[in-house]
């Protein structure tokens, strides 16, 4: 096991009513910019709810931040945190709400744009930040990570601020969504596991288990909210199964990868497929591309979480392959770029600016731009 230091300071706040603790953990006599998206808070009564919540505060709304933040309304809050002088901020809405908050949160400090923070990977002092989250997906509610786009130059990358000081999840704030988004949902928190997971064995047997365990929950739970995600217990299992499949308690010591998700940017930025689509479109061609690095941890995965018994190495590994490809498709969605009908420009573009970063990525650097263009090529197969 590496050496590491951890700490989590996220106050989690989970369940139905939630809601009413909220003006517990906001200081008296803050002035509050209030984060929201499109609108899907306002409808279902979500911001009502907070709202009425917090009587005494000085609230100043903030909505049309869009999935996918772009870098530009993000600058724009920012100058709308300066010029009213706020002093927290309170995100409302999905990862795309929570990772921008982050930004501007930062960015109320910063001496330069949201573009430029996260291309000059600039940390500085923050605005407090708290959550309520409607999307159970990016487990951002419990990670100081966000992750921002650039319309203009169809660009997307991540950046690191604070954790939110709570967050609150009540799982009856999910059901409004739709079955597509609860089917991205799952398939990023399964990604999440994944990324912290599925390098090589041996380095933690805490980690390994846990990060097990989580994926079989995610596995027992997903055809059940496939067909009903607004059974209450379920709903729970999914709320919580996000949230740590990214808030780093299954990173402690190990190995990371994310080369599937540096992909699945880039096919958001350039093609605007929606985040958990995306990756599920990488992963299969991940695995295949990047097996001699992952053969020992698939065939780990296949029999400890898939079941996989009474089969050589071999056939384990494929068994492994073909199960992770039935569950992609059980949420409805694709298991290749191809399947995605993604064009082929967009891949030679993907495969063009891997080439000119130039930067390996994946567990212990192992995907080159050669191996990076092999597995785009699978996907377009
Ligand atoms: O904008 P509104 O109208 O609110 O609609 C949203 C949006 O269209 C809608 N929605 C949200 N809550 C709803 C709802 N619709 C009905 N009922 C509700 N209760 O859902 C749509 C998607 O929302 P979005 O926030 O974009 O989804 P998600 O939570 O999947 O966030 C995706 C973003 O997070 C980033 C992604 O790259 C992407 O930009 N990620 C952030 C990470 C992090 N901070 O650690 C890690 C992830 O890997 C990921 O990259
Ligand atoms: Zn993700």
């Amino acid at each position: 096991m590496k050496n590491f230091i951890f700490c989590n300071p996220t106050k989690l706040i989970f369940g139905q009513g939630s809601i009413k603790e909220i003006s517990k953990q906001i200081p008296q006599g803050s002035k509050i910019l209030l984060t929201y998206g499109g609108g899907s808070i306002i409808k279902n009564g979500i911001y009502d709810q907070v709202i009425s919540q917090l009587t005494g505060y000085e609230i100043i709304p903030f909505g049309g931040i869009e999935s996918n933040p772009d870098a530009a309304t993000i600058d724009r809050a920012i100058a709308t945190a300066r010029d009213e002088k706020c002093t927290f901020i309170l995100a409302v809405g999905g990862g795309s709400v929570i990772d921008a908050s982050k930004a501007i949160a930062m960015g109320v400090k910063a001496p330069m744009n949201c573009w430029e923070m996260v291309t000059t990977y600039y940390r500085g002092e923050c605005l407090p930040l708290g959550t309520v989250l409607t999307v159970p997906a990016t487990g951002s509610e419990m990670n100081p990570g966000a992750v921002i786009s650039n319309r203009a130059t169809q660009e997307k990358f991540s950046m690191v601020g604070e954790h939110p000081v709570f967050s609150i999840l009540d799982p009856t704030y999910t059901y409004t969504l739709s079955q597509h988004q609860v089917a991205c949902g799952i398939a990023d928190a399964f990604m999440h596991t994944l990324e912290q997971y599925l390098t090589f064995p041996g380095q933690s047997g805490v980690m390994d288990r846990m990060a097990e365990g989580l994926l079989l929950n995610i596995l027992e739970i997903a055809p059940r909210l496939i067909q009903d995600h607004t059974d209450y217990d379920t709903a729970c299992e999914y709320m919580l199964s996000a949230t740590f499949g990214l808030n780093y308690f299954l990173a402690m010591g190990v190995e990371e990868d994310w080369l599937t998700h540096r992909l699945g940017h880039e096919l958001t930025a350039l093609a605007g497929v929606t985040h958990g689509a995306s990756l599920m479109m990488l992963l299969p061609s991940v695995m295949r591309v990047m097996l001699p690095e992952k053969r020992d941890k698939i065939i780990q995965m296949g029999r400890r979480v898939f079941g996989i018994s009474g089969l050589d190495n071999d056939a384990t590994v494929q068994a492994t392959l073909q199960a992770v490809e039935k569950f992609i498709h059980s949420l409805g969605l694709a298991s290749s770029m191809k399947e995605g009908q993604i064009a082929s420009e967009v891949a030679e573009e993907m495969i063009r600016r891997f080439h000119q970063r130039g930067t390996p990525l994946g567990t212990l650097e192992s995907a080159t731009p050669d191996k990076i263009q092999l597995i785009i090529e699978d996907s377009m197969k």
